[in-house]
C-alpha cells in the first residue's frame, strides 16, 4: 500500500491533504529522511511531525464522563469530541463496543477492530458488564431472585432478559451484572421491580475493571492484556 493511502485510512486527512503533508516534508522515517510523495509504506518506523504514526489497530479506553452520548451523529456532545478529530474520520470506522446513555459513566472501550467489537458486545458471547446503580428507593427483598431466574420480560419486548446477579451494597446501592447489551437495559430492570435508578456507573466489562488512573474524560490506548481481559467471558 502507498504511504497516502495508509495517512488517509488513518484519518491524517484526505488523500490531497496528505500529499501535501507529504510535500512539506512532515511524515519522516525516523532519522528524520522525509518520505516522498508517491512512497511505499514501509509499514514501521514513520513519524507524523515527529510523532509515531496512530496504530493500524485503535483500541481505547475510556473513563466515560456523564453528558456525553455515544453516538457518531449526535449534534450534541459526543465521546469522540475527547478524542484528536483525526480518530473521526479513520477507516475502518472507530466505533463504541456496546453503549452507555448520556446519563451513565465509566468503562467504556471503543475500537476500529470489528471482530473485537462482536466478541465483546455481541450477547452470544456472555461477557459480563457490572454497574454500581443508585437507587431512589430500596428495592424489594425477592428483587436477586427474580432477577436471575432469567424470566423477566421488560415492557415493550417479547423475550425474556438474560439471568442478571444483583448485589445490595447498601440500601440505595446496588452491584447488578448483565451479559447482554439491550437499550437502558440496567435502567429498566431496576425499574421493572420497582426502583428508579439516580445515578449509575459502569465499573468492569469481562475481566477489565475501569483503570482507577482514568479521572472521568481521561482515556488511553488499551493494553494487549486489557483487550484480551474485556473479552473474558462469564465463569
Ligand atoms: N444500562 C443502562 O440502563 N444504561 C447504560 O448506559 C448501560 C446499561
Amino acid at each position: 500500500m502507498r504511504l497516502d493511502r495508509r495517512l488517509a485510512n488513518l484519518g491524517y486527512g484526505s488523500r490531497r491533504d496528505v500529499t501535501r503533508m507529504l510535500r512539506a516534508g512532515r511524515v519522516t522515517r525516523v532519522d528524520g529522511t522525509p518520505f516522498a510523495r508517491d512512497a511505499t509504506d514501509p509499514g514501521e518506523g514513520v513519524l507524523v511531525d515527529g510523532e509515531p504514526l496512530d496504530p493500524r489497530t485503535l483500541t481505547l479506553v475510556l473513563h466515560k464522563p456523564v453528558d456525553l452520548t455515544c453516538s457518531h451523529r449526535d449534534p450534541g456532545a459526543t465521546v469522540y469530541g475527547l478524542f484528536p478529530a483525526r480518530y473521526s474520520s479513520r477507516r475502518p470506522t472507530l466505533s463504541t463496543v456496546g453503549r452507555l446513555d448520556k446519563a451513565t459513566s465509566g468503562l467504556l472501550l471503543l475500537t476500529d477492530d470489528g471482530a473485537l467489537l462482536h466478541r465483546i458486545a455481541s450477547p452470544g458471547k456472555s461477557v459480563e458488564k457490572s454497574y454500581i446503580a443508585d437507587l431512589d428507593r430500596p428495592l424489594p427483598a425477592d428483587a436477586a431472585a427474580r432477577l436471575s431466574r432469567g424470566d423477566l420480560v421488560l415492557r415493550g419486548e417479547s423475550t425474556p432478559c438474560r439471568p442478571a446477579r444483583l448485589e445490595t451494597l447498601d440500601e440505595l446501592c446496588v452491584r447488578l451484572v448483565v451479559t447482554e447489551g439491550r437499550y437502558h437495559l440496567v435502567r429498566r430492570l431496576l425499574a421493572a421491580l420497582g426502583s428508579h435508578v439516580t445515578k449509575l456507573h459502569r465499573e468492569r466489562i469481562g475481566a477489565l475493571t475501569l483503570p482507577a488512573e482514568l479521572e472521568p474524560g481521561a482515556w488511553r490506548t488499551a493494553s494487549a492484556q486489557e483487550v484480551q481481559d474485556a473479552q473474558q467471558p462469564a465463569p
